[in-house]
């Protein structure tokens, strides 16, 4: 079987699917990898390199004509008229946005997909999880975005020329990417504070050496397999108020709430901004689904009431090197699930339904589309 890496052309993706060491590994399993022209040329891997990893580099055409075709982003429409009937796609897909109308085109030219996302939070999967591997390097990039745009600095500061205080981050929901955006913060010298609906996070929040902002909601937002449900509209109105009520403080807010297939919840009101002090700044990073502070814009940077907003939606690709090399490994945990040989035939796609994994992610095949996933009665 032959495996594709072509290279990404969405706007702003400098993320490969696959890289060089992952490549060897796909080939001392005999399988074929070819990869286009330069895929890896925005995130530093050059062709010699997968060369040397025993892959060939080819066309555009031949890259997505292979039996399986591993991307970081959903394809165009016009790259999905380039895969073949019966070949698999293993991507992110974007199954609650534009990608639902991919997975129709897909499933009626014979393609199967598995979209990345889908992968369930289990531990089975853990290993799978570009979620996860992606949202850890965003929170990181997404401090850096911060300091790089604050004025002052964020540690302490004694010199003979005076002291500075430290600065003071808010991290508002904290998941993958705001537990990370918490360490980094600390480690660059910010006092934080963080909040999220799940009280159950407090313990990590301490552990990371944050302080655990106490809104006093009167009820939480755990739901079911670790992520958050929607407050209450009274739990949401009082989340508001408290927030526009303690943002004032901080110099730095750092957003990254959401609840999956729900656009972001609004944390961050124009009356909060109107009262933070000049210079200070907000990432939301949940600008590309509907943002956490009304007045982000998705791939901006906006300065509203004397405070900067970044609303990066890509802060993966902004490390493209090594969110790439998370991608990749994580995309082979999946083929080390997926791709078997059975005694001396060669490697091929086993689809088992059965399997949870394989099941939640593969959201077209045999010619039908498997999304939107049936709830269970
Ligand atoms: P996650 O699902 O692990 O964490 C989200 C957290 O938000 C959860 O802990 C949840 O309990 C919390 N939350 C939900 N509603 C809340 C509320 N009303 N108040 C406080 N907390 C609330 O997600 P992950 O992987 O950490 O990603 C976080 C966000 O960052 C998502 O919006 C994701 O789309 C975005 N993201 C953005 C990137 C970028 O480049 N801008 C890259 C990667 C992720």
């Amino acid at each position: 079987m032959i495996i594709g890496i072509p290279k990404e052309t969405r706007p702003g993706e400098a993320r490969v699917a696959s890289t060089p060491d992952v490549v060897k590994k796909l080939v001392a399993r005999k399988i074929e990898v070819v990869v286009e022209a330069d895929a890896g040329g925005a995130s530093s891997f050059p062709d010699a390199e997968y060369q040397a990893a025993g892959a060939k580099i080819v066309s555009r055409e031949e890259a997505f004509a292979a039996d399986l075709v591993l991307k970081v982003a959903c394809p165009s429409g016009d790259e999905a008229a380039l895969l073949k009937n019966g070949a698999l796609l293993v991507s992110m897909i974007d199954p609650f946005g534009d990608g639902a109308a991919l997975i129709d085109t897909l499933a009626a030219a014979g393609v199967s997909c598995i979209g990345m996302e889908l992968i369930p939070r289990i531990t089975r999967a853990q290993a799978m999880d570009v979620l996860s591997s992606q949202a850890n390097v965003a929170g990181y990039r997404a401090v850096i975005e911060a300091a790089h745009a604050y004025g002052k600095l964020f540690p302490m500061m004694m010199t003979a020329a005076g002291s500075v205080p430290p600065s003071m981050c808010i991290v508002l929901g904290v998941g993958v990417a705001g537990l990370q955006a918490i360490a980094t913060a600390r480690r660059i010298g910010a006092q934080v504070e963080a909040f999220d609906v799940r009280p159950e996070v407090r313990e990590q929040v301490q552990s990371v050496g944050a302080k655990w902002l106490d809104l006093g909601l009167g009820e939480t937002g755990a739901g079911e397999g670790g992520y958050a449900k929607e407050l209450s509209d009274e739990g949401k109105r009082l989340q508001k108020e408290a927030l526009t009520r303690a943002i004032p403080k901080a110099d730095i807010v750092i957003t990254t709430a959401q609840i999956p297939g729900r656009p972001a919840p609004v944390l961050v009101t124009e009356e909060a901004v109107a009262n933070m002090r000049p210079g200070s700044v907000i990432v939301d990073m949940a600008a590309g689904s509907g943002g956490n502070c009304p007045l982000s814009e998705p791939d901006a940077i906006v300065v509203k009431h004397g405070v900067t907003i970044i609303g990066h939606t890509n802060l993966p690709s902004a490390v493209a090197n090594h969110s790439s090399r998370f991608f990749a490994r994580n995309l082979n945990s999946l083929l080390e699930l997926i791709v078997v040989a059975e005694g001396d035939a060669p490697p091929s796609v086993k689809y088992d339904l059965d399997d949870e994994i394989v099941d939640a992610a593969l959201v077209a095949h045999d010619g039908a589309k498997r999304w939107p996933k049936k709830k269970e009665s």
